[in-house]
Order: structure tokens, then C-alpha cells, then sequence
């Protein structure tokens, strides 16, 4: 693709971009403490003439961030961070609508998944927002030309700071760069109710299965496993995690769940969720004990929780026997489906996050990005958490736009707190 065409952003087809509009306004009603920040950003303008990277899930809140830098001067260009969470309507409505040259399609092959990286980075960045470190693992090996102009940079999911945090350490990583993921008010929400909901919302959309009474396999319980447990356990399925943290896997059977190694739990349950940023977590010899109708699905990263080479080597055949479900008959007859090819199962056959809860997230997002043009010149090429006071400002924001008060401590009770000798 030459690059004049890049620039204009590649979408499926622009004559979506009606719909995308629509449902880019809807998200931003639910997103009222970005919203906030996009308004001060326009006055401000603290991103001024910043050429910003961002490889993001294409969705409806997504957009809501893009403009948000937009109105506080950023130059942007969006590309996908996954080649099936594109929605393809917002992708169009951000070229035509918004002039946020956008390059994702649903279902993109690799190749052209990596060429939208590439075009992505042939804007120059000085500011890159990441969302798994795709693009900044390519800017830092395929184009380290590009990185004396990088000044600052944002991760955003957990997948994402555990690859940086190892560049770090070996000195690969050239650039700060804020991890997004490890605020307060974006692990505790997103990835816990975000991820929980969104989750099984994918997976009945897939499926139409119903959960009550079924069995379903919850593997990983960091901060994803725990609202995707909760969640299933909510729509009365009967929850089995497995683990390999001694310490979540008591949390587990506190909260109520069996914990049990896959191996055993692979025999008894009829829906599989991975979420535990792990690879082959669901692998041949779990295969080849599951019971004919088993659903198996990942909500973690990338594509490697499941072995899907092991399932497609023990199946006889293949087929789709929905819209993003691949029905595998195995040599003995057993039929097991695997949901979006062992995508993100939320993004890939649900919409994601809800924007409610990207609001917090994609907060972080954007004062992390005004807090590093204010600060970089002071940070090494590190992984930097979200500043405190920014975090539980979101957190005040939110819930005082929810309607919500807190409390407030008396003269009397701060005294009380801040001494050592009035315990007795
Ligand atoms: N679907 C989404 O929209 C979405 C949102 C946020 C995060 N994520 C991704 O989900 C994954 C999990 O994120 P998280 O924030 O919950 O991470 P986390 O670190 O809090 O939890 C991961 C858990 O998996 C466990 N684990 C690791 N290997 C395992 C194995 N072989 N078997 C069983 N358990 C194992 C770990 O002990 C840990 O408790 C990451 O890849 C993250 O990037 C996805």
C-alpha cells in the first residue's frame, strides 16, 4: 500500500460510517468523566502538535478517547490491536466524521494487520498508546529509526506491561511509558466488571448457551478470572477455576468456586474461559478428555491461551457451525467449538467493555498522556505507574457523576488517625 493511500486511513467501508457515528455518541453519554477532561483539553490544549500512535481495540469508546486527544491537540492516527475487535462502522465514522485516519478491519489477516501497525508508525510518533505492546515491539525492532523522536508512550492491559516491564530490564525499552493497566480505577473496574461482563456477554451472543446449570471453567483468576467467575456464577452456572497462585486459588474457594487442575476440570465442563495472560492453557491432553458439545473460549490477550494447532490436529474435520464458531469433530465423534478463533471473545462477538467502564480507563489514558508531555524530560526509558492523585481523582469524579457521595473524616477523626498514642 503506498503510503498517500495509508494516510487516509483503511477501513472496510466508509458508507458505514452513519452507523458508527451513532454508536460513538451513544458511548460517549456513558463516558461523562472523559468527557469532562475532553472539554478541559479543548480550552488547554496540553497536547498540542503531539503525533500520537494509538494501537487500540477499534470500538465505539475507543473513538471517545481519539477525540478526546484530538480537542487537546493531538495529531493522531488509530490503528487495531487485535484483528477481530475492530467495530467497522467506527473505524469509518473516525475517517470521515472525525479525521482520525484509522486503519482496521474486522477479521484482518496478519498481513494486513501488521501493515496498519506500519502505517501507524509511518506517522512519526512522538507519543505512542499501546494496547498488548505490538506497536511499540515493533518500533523498538523493525523501526528503531523512528525512536529518537518517541518521547513518551501508554500501555494499556496487563499482557502489555508484563512485555514492557521485561524490556525495561534489559534495557530494550528507549522511552517512559505509563502502565495504564496497573491504575487503580482501570484494573479494579475494567479488567474485574468490564472484562466479567463482557466476557459471557460474548459468549452468549456466540452461543445462545444458557449458563444456568452449566458448568464453566474459569482459568486464571487475577483480576479478568475474578468478575468472569463472578459473573458465570451470577447466571448460575456452577464455576470451576483453575489456578497456579496458591494465594488466588484459596481466594477462589473462598469466594465459593472449586479449584481443580485443568486436566480434571477439562472432563467436567461444558464452557471454557482462559484469562490468564498465559500460553497453551487449554492444550491436547485437555482436549482430548472434554465431553462432545464443550465450548472453549479465551478472553486473555492473545491467541495462545488455547493450543489451537493441538485441536486442529486431533479433529477430523472442521466447520462453521455458527457466525465465529468453529465446530471441530474430533476422531472419535466428540464435537468441540471454539469461539473467534481463540480471539478476545468479548471484542470479537460481543462489543467489549461497556463505555460506562471505559470511562475510567480511558481516563488514565488521557491524563497520563498530559502528565507525561508535562513530565517526560524528568523520567528514564522505564514502566511508570499512573500518578496517585490522578487515579483517585478519577475515582472522585466517577463516582460523583454516578450521584454517589463519600463521607468526609471530622477534625476530631483525622487527629485520631494521624497519632500513634491515642490507641488506648
Ligand atoms: N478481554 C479483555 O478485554 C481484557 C481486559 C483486560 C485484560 N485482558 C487480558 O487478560 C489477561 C489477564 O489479565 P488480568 O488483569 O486478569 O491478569 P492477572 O495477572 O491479574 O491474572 C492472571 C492470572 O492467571 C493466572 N495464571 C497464569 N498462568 C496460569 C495457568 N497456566 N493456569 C491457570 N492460571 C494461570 C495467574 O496466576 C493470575 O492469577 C491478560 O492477557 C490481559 O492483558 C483482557
Amino acid at each position: 500500500m503506498a503510503i498517500a493511500e495509508l494516510k487516509k486511513g483503511d477501513v472496510k467501508d466508509i458508507g458505514l460510517a452513519d452507523a458508527g457515528k451513532r454508536k460513538i455518541e451513544w458511548a460517549q453519554q456513558q463516558m461523562p468523566v472523559l468527557e469532562l477532561i475532553r472539554k478541559r483539553f479543548a480550552k488547554e490544549q496540553p497536547l498540542k502538535g503531539l503525533r500520537v500512535s494509538a494501537c487500540l481495540h477499534v470500538t465505539s469508546e475507543t473513538a471517545n478517547l481519539m477525540i478526546a486527544l484530538r480537542d487537546g491537540g493531538a495529531d493522531i492516527v488509530l490503528c487495531a490491536s487485535n484483528p477481530l475487535s475492530t467495530q467497522d462502522e467506527v473505524a469509518a465514522s473516525l475517517n470521515r466524521d472525525y479525521n482520525i485516519p484509522t486503519y482496521a478491519i474486522k477479521g484482518e489477516d496478519n498481513d494486513t494487520y501488521y501493515s496498519h501497525l506500519r502505517a501507524a508508525l509511518e506517522h512519526k510518533p512522538q507519543f505512542t498508546m499501546d494496547d498488548g505492546c505490538d506497536l511499540v515491539t515493533m518500533l523498538l525492532t523493525k523501526r528503531t529509526d523512528l525512536v529518537p523522536n518517541v518521547l513518551a508512550g501508554t500501555e494499556e492491559t496487563t499482557t502489555g506491561v508484563i512485555r514492557l516491564r521485561a524490556m525495561a530490564k534489559d534495557g530494550t525499552l528507549k522511552y517512559p511509558v505509563i502502565a495504564v493497566n496497573d491504575a487503580m480505577t482501570k484494573h479494579f473496574f475494567d479488567n474485574r466488571y468490564g472484562t466479567g461482563q463482557s466476557t459471557l456477554d460474548g459468549v452468549i451472543r456466540a452461543t445462545n448457551v444458557l449458563l444456568a446449570g452449566s458448568k464453566v471453567v474459569v482459568a486464571g483468576y487475577g483480576w479478568c478470572g475474578r468478575g468472569t467467575a463472578m459473573r458465570a456464577k451470577g447466571l448460575g452456572a456452577d464455576v470451576i477455576v483453575t489456578e497456579i497462585d496458591p494465594v488466588k486459588g484459596i481466594e477462589a474457594v473462598m469466594d465459593g468456586f472449586r479449584v481443580m487442575p485443568m486436566v480434571q476440570a477439562a472432563k467436567e465442563g461444558d464452557v471454557f474461559i482462559t484469562v490468564t495472560g498465559n500460553k497453551n492453557v487449554i492444550r491436547r491432553e485437555h482436549f482430548e478428555v472434554m465431553k462432545s458439545g464443550a465450548i472453549v473460549c479465551n478472553s486473555g490477550h492473545f491467541n495462545v491461551e488455547i493450543e489451537i494447532p493441538a485441536l486442529e490436529q486431533l479433529a477430523k474435520s472442521k466447520r462453521e457451525a455458527r457466525p465465529l464458531v468453529d465446530e471441530y469433530t474430533m476422531k472419535d465423534g466428540r464435537k468441540i467449538y471454539l469461539i473467534a478463533e481463540g480471539r478476545l471473545v468479548n471484542l470479537a462477538t460481543a462489543e467489549g467493555h461497556p463505555a460506562a467502564v471505559m470511562d475510567m480507563s480511558f481516563a488514565n489514558q488521557a491524563l497520563s498522556a498530559e502528565y507525561l508531555m508535562k513530565n517526560y524530560k524528568s523520567l528514564k526509558p522505564q514502566v511508570y505507574v499512573v500518578p496517585e492523585n490522578l487515579d483517585r481523582e478519577i475515582a472522585r469524579l466517577k463516582l460523583e457523576l454516578m450521584g454517589h457521595k463519600l463521607d468526609v473524616l471530622t477534625a476530631e477523626q483525622e487527629h485520631y488517625l494521624a497519632s500513634w498514642n491515642e490507641g488506648t
